[in-house]
């Protein structure tokens, strides 16, 4: 069964367009425009969304629009402010916005954020006493470090966001993450820290998690073993955020150290809740709430503006039709800030979780291209590394290029040099480089005739190739949080383009079954052989040199 959407009288135009622009260059776009800039970028509290070096002209956006308008993205937007059961498979609501909502948000009938309040007043008691050293191990001292103990979005949202705020950042406490149930991770970091001056949180939402799981019961027996009073004492070293409250207490968290998540916050979307826990830690509850405010801005200009003003609804469309109309299968994200070199990471669990689905909403099969590959690192870095592909490979990949105005260190040279490189690499990028011009460049550097017919072919680039980019005035933690909202937002506009729901993740599933199947079977005596053949193979060899 297809979905239709490719039948949708815009996205037949959107197709007809894309064949009527495929000859355009981003060259010719600027030079025919001088206000381009200005039409195509959009500033909204500290964040400048810049779009006109995508190969979009005023016509691809209007159309992008009336394809959202036939998608009927503004009634999606209005469930999903309302509270409705967006999440179909799961019968969830998707109310990671009354996290930082400043309105009632209901629930069935229910002001959800009541109980939002409540558990954030919790969270503050609790941070405040672990900072003022109220709250402590069960030797008396003070917690000095904390570790995060959590997988996918009960690790990378807060685990970005620490590092992002690092500048904000109290003395005490150190936070710590371990994510990977590769024993090497945890084993690193418990031999550096000394447990009678650390906390250590379990954050999972299921407390079922497999590689959560075995990382807490090994941070548990740290805690116990090395610890006068064995359990009774670890157990004061423990706090943990989870939606299973039950469970987390039969792992020995007394209750009052057990702070809730709820079934309507997708992992992924959680880290303005408890999940935030270690960022609150980290950097106080005053810088959490600027962080929850950043995000409820995005969430009220989502909610209201207009789709051609809307920023969210512009990054989305623009994905939408690179993937789905120009044929891109990946983006790259290029944080020009060390301190987001995390997002690319982030962004990989929120877009490809979240899009990366074959089956519609109503169980059809999708009949167009979904979420794109998404990969990246820290510029400069990648410059040194894989932008060659980018600027001459033979395919194109649309990349984010987000950068902050304001750094705050305050080493003398180094903002100017990153941001220049920022700015050039987008605009090489954008422009690229003709025959001649890179053989007018070539001559001027002196280089002989039949050098340069030698080299001319690999000194030209195509150009053309399309970027955003995204300026924050600087790293606060409100621009942060309103940067991450706007890419929650942007998902959820691809989902409903695309007729997805962009809060369940069952393609994650199968793999955990049969690992859990697997399991005992590498404990087992003999060789194994209920697998395909390659897998039986790689079992047994494993057996044979463990
Ligand atoms: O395996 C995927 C996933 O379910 C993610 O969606 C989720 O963020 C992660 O695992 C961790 O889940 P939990 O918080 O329940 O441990």
């Amino acid at each position: 069964m297809s979905t239709g959407r490719t039948r949708l009288s815009s996205w037949q135009q959107l197709v007809e367009h894309q064949r009527a622009l495929s000859g355009r260059r981003l060259r010719e776009l600027f030079e025919e425009d001088p206000a381009r800039f200005k039409a195509l970028s959009r500033p909204l509290g500290g964040i400048l969304l810049d779009c006109s070096k995508q190969l979009v002209t005023a016509d691809t956006l209007r159309l992008l629009a009336a394809l959202a308008r036939e998608c009927g993205l503004e009634s999606w937007i209005r469930r999903l402010f309302a509270g409705e059961r967006v999440n179909a498979t799961e019968r969830r609501a998707a109310l990671h916005i009354a996290l930082r909502s400043a309105d009632p948000v209901a629930l069935d009938g229910v002001d959800v954020t009541r109980e939002v309040k409540r558990v954030l007043a919790e969270m503050g008691r609790f941070v405040r006493g672990v900072h003022a050293g109220r709250i402590r191990g069960a030797t008396g001292r003070a917690f000095t470090d904390v570790v995060n103990i959590g997988i996918g979005g009960s690790d990378l949202g807060p685990r970005l966001a620490c590092e992002a705020l690092a500048p904000y950042a109290k003395p005490r406490p150190r936070v710590h993450f371990v994510s990977n149930v590769d024993g090497s991770a945890i084993a690193s970091l418990l031999a550096r820290l000394d447990p009678a001056s650390t906390l250590v949180i379990i954050a999972s939402k299921t407390f079922t998690t497999a590689e959560t799981m075995a990382n807490a019961r090994t941070a548990r027996a740290w805690l116990a073993g090395r610890l006068r009073g064995g359990a009774a004492a670890a157990g004061k070293h423990l706090c943990a955020v989870t939606a299973a409250p039950a469970r987390a207490a039969e792992f020995g968290v007394s209750p009052e150290r057990v702070f809730p998540m709820w079934d309507w916050v997708g992992g992924r979307y959680s880290l303005w809740s408890a999940i935030g826990l270690p960022i609150a830690l980290q950097t106080g509850m005053p810088r959490f709430a600027e962080l929850l405010s950043g995000a409820r801005g995005m969430d009220e200009h989502f909610r209201d503006a207009p789709l051609e003003r809307n920023l969210p609804a512009l990054l989305g469309l623009i994905e939408v039709w690179n993937v789905s109309f120009r044929g891109a299968a990946s983006r790259a994200v290029l944080p020009y800030d060390e301190r987001l070199r995390l997002l690319p990471a982030y962004l990989q669990q929120l877009e490809m979780e979240s899009t990366g689905k074959h089956a519609t909403r109503e169980g059809g099969r999708v009949d167009h291209a979904t979420s794109p590959v998404v990969w990246g690192s820290a510029g400069t870095d990648g410059q040194h590394a894989y932008f060659q592909m980018l600027h001459q490979g033979t395919q194109e990949v649309p990349a984010d290029f987000i950068a902050c105005c304001r750094p705050h260190h305050r080493l003398r040279g180094h903002h100017g040099i990153l941001l220049a490189n920022f700015f050039a690499q987008t605009e090489a990028l954008a422009l690229g480089m003709n025959e001649t011009e890179a053989e007018a460049a070539m001559r001027q550097s002196g280089m002989a005739a039949a050098e340069i017919r030698r080299l001319l072919p690999h000194r030209v680039f195509p150009g053309s190739r399309p970027t955003t980019s995204i300026l924050l005035d600087d790293l606060s933690p409100r621009n942060f949080g309103a940067l991450i909202a706007l890419y929650e937002h942007k998902v959820f506009v691809q989902s409903v383009i695309w007729d997805v729901n962009a809060f369940d993740q069952w393609g994650v599933e199968f793999g955990k079954t049969l690992a859990g199947r697997i399991l005992p079977e590498l404990d087992g005596d003999g060789p194994v052989s209920g697998h395909d053949g390659s897998t039986n193979g790689l079992i047994n060899h494993y057996k044979s040199r463990r």
